[in-house]
């Protein structure tokens, strides 16, 4: 017997009046399924989850509380309401109608962007599938599997994409995704910081801190499309977003909460007494910080990059809150600065716009990720300690771009190698930074108990307590 499917998936697309697409989930579906019972949530399936799940876009649906088994999750394929006689509002295309096909000259560049985003969806879930062994709370773990829900069900809103408008290459991309896998030497996912290990929870709030971040910058880059479809998928791909990034924020800061607390009850900075009181000293928070800004703003690509133009100027990608400027949304004959290394020091540069687009959404992603940093600063200040955290330069520890491999320092000097390997353990973490950190993962999941070196939450999930039975193990 074959599953309803349109009872099973939520979804506002009338999935049961497209049969050609019913029949491709309905066959992706299963490997989807198998997928997550491999790479999801170690040990997790059998447990009870208090999540939020979405059956509607409105805002009484969109976040339906309660206890359910992972794999029984409803991912749900949802589009934000149509634009009525939405307008392509930058690029060649300004003033057209927006598209509701995909037009025969894009559809390659649209799949490519389309599935880069789809493969950072279930690489993430794979990165973080252990770390429910070692959760901090039932609080936690909670969120933990919330954002891997989520994004799980990110990975639905691509696939749904590629099938519907993208034919048998679609459907071969959506195999492709589930067959990826996050580190894995022949068949890793598209993105480097997509094959990173996430193996601590410091690492996973630095993670959805920063590195959601992106997702969120892509998303609202995308949100823009011409392509219609793309461009309603993934502003409701956002307000799940909203979610992760808070889960790293209030999770980085509980962390320097705690620690805070420590110290002052100690009376002490140094690191050592920290550490042995079970706490993560703020320079190690400070590391970790380096290590997973300077990793994700690689992810925005190339600092000059004729792709980026394109993209652009065809309609395809947008700026961030490209309908908020005020220039003519076109770019031909502006430009723009990014960074380059000359006679041994970083000098600007002035670049056509069009070419810089990754640079500008770059940019912007720093300034918003930098007022997070700010926020966990007035938590140290408040505690009364003269330390505060601070992104590094934007040049520090690169891979992509012009700046790949050369050496610059946290504040932004260019060095030689010796300097560099004669400090690179204060800067990033160390061997014994991530042996340290490990060493302080246990599970704690009593309801209401918290680990030793992170604070509790100020409330809870969905207005429940703090002490409330997220996860049922059965
Ligand atoms: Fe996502
Ligand atoms: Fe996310």
């Amino acid at each position: 017997m074959s599953i309803n499917y349109s009872e099973k998936i939520p979804n506002n697309v009338n999935l049961s009046e497209d049969r050609t697409l019913q029949r491709a989930l309905e066959q992706w579906q299963p490997n989807y399924l198998n997928w997550w019972n491999d790479m999801g949530p170690d040990g997790s399936q059998n447990f009870d989850v208090y999540l939020r799940t979405a059956v509607s876009v409105d805002p009484q649906g969109w976040a339906q509380f309660g206890h359910v088994k992972m794999p029984d999750y409803r991912w749900g394929i949802f589009l934000n309401p149509a634009e009525q006689d939405r307008k392509i509002h930058f690029g060649d295309h300004l003033g057209d109608d927006a598209w509701q096909e995909v037009p025969g000259e894009y559809r390659a560049n649209l799949r490519r962007i389309i599935v880069t985003q789809g493969d950072t969806e279930p690489a993430s879930v794979e990165q973080q599938r252990h770390l429910g062994l070692t959760a901090p709370s039932q609080y936690d773990l909670r969120n933990l599997f919330q954002v891997n829900v989520e994004e799980g069900r990110h990975l639905w809103a691509m696939v749904y994409l590629l099938h519907k408008y993208f034919g048998r290459d679609g459907r071969e991309e959506g195999e492709a995704l589930l067959e990826r896998r996050s580190g894995q030497t022949d068949n890793p996912r598209i993105l480097q910081a997509f094959n990173e290990q996430t193996p601590d929870w410091l690492s996973f709030f630095m993670f959805t801190y920063f590195t959601d971040r992106d997702g969120k910058f892509q998303l609202c880059a995308l949100a823009e499309s011409a392509f219609d479809p793309l461009a309603r998928t993934t502003k409701f791909m956002l307000t799940e977003e909203a979610h992760h990034m808070f889960v790293g924020e209030s999770g980085v800061g509980r962390v320097i909460s705690r620690t805070c607390q420590v110290m002052n009850e100690l009376k002490t900075d140094d690191v050592a007494k920290i550490r042995d009181a079970g706490v993560i000293d703020l320079p190690t928070l400070q590391r970790y910080l380096n290590f997973h800004f300077s990793v994700t703003i690689d992810l925005f690509g190339a600092d000059e990059s004729s792709n980026a133009a394109t993209f652009y100027s065809t309609g395809l990608k947008g700026r961030f809150e490209e309908g908020k400027r005020t220039d003519d949304h076109r770019l031909k004959s502006d430009s723009y600065k990014v960074l380059e290394v000359r006679n041994g020091q970083l000098v600007e540069k002035e670049v056509p716009m069009l070419n810089a687009l990754n640079e500008v959404l770059r940019d912007d992603y720093i300034k918003d990720s930098i007022a997070g940093v700010g926020r966990w600063n007035k938590i140290i200040e408040k505690a009364g300690i003269p330390f505060q955290l601070k992104a590094p330069h934007k040049a520090f520890h690169r891979n992509i771009g012009a700046l790949a491999g050369v050496k610059v320092s946290p504040d932004g000097k260019v060095i030689s190698a010796a300097e560099w390997a004669a400090h690179a353990d204060q800067w990033l973490p160390s061997a014994s930074d991530r042996a340290f950190v490990a060493s302080l993962m246990g599970r704690c999941v009593e309801p209401g108990k918290f680990a030793n070196w992170i604070a509790p939450p100020v409330m809870g999930i969905n207005r429940q307590p703090v002490n409330f039975d997220y996860v049922r193990f059965n």
